[in-house]
């Protein structure tokens, strides 16, 4: 996932330094505190420790739900295979994401922004909606709405027009702006959760 100081790419000098500071990570109990997208803790729940994980920013507790929290999927009315069908055929909707992030929905506004095209917008925002509703009328628990939600960010980021941080968009389109936004149902992000 991009994200902006992620230490995907460095998980092997981690463990590493580690086990070779601190001894064995199997059954270790060890705290991410600054879990971000979850990849350093997720690679210590792999290796058997006990994982505590924290951030203050709620994209990254979905996204700790989803791949420290849970170990299976959720048992709920609505399925998650059959949710994210469902999510992926919604029709979008012009709401927040739309007004807020692209330049067709803000150009009554004194800002122009274009972090989303049109399109994935108006998807986000309707799949922020139906997932508000499934889980009011429960037909998701919490964990299945954060393991959707999980999904949601993970797609977000495959789209979007910035760097990998939310703080500024590109002045160029990046090719990836025009992709239509897409939940993965068997990708990495889900392996734990789904998996039965
Ligand atoms: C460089 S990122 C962490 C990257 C993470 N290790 C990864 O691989 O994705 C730093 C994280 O620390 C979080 N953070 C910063 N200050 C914090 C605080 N006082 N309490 C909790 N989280 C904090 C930020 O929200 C951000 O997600």
């Amino acid at each position: 996932m991009r994200y902006i100081g992620s230490k995907t790419r460095i998980l092997d000098f981690i463990s590493e330094t580690i086990e070779s500071t601190y001894g064995a990570i199997d059954q270790a109990i060890i705290a991410d505190l600054f879990a971000g997208t979850a990849s350093v803790a997720e690679m210590f729940k792999h290796k058997n420790a006990q994982v505590i994980s924290n951030d203050y920013l709620n994209f990254s507790y979905a996204l700790q739900i989803a791949k420290i929290k849970l170990n299976s999927e959720p048992e709920c009315r609505m399925g998650y295979q059959s949710a994210i069908e469902e999510l992926n055929a919604t029709q979008g909707i012009e709401g927040f994401f739309f007004k807020e992030y692209t330049i067709e929905g803000c150009k009554e506004s004194e800002y122009s922004r274009n972090y989303f095209s049109s399109e994935n917008a108006k998807k986000i925002d309707a799949i922020c909606m139906k997932l508000r509703e499934w889980k009011r009328i429960h037909d998701i628990d919490t964990d299945m709405f954060y393991l959707l939600t999980a999904s949601l960010i993970d797609a977000i980021t495959k789209v979007s027009n910035t760097s990998g941080t939310y703080g500024a968009f590109l002045k160029k389109d990046d090719e990836r702006k025009i992709k239509p936004m897409h939940l993965m149902s068997d990708g990495e992000l889900q392996s734990g959760a789904t998996a039965n």
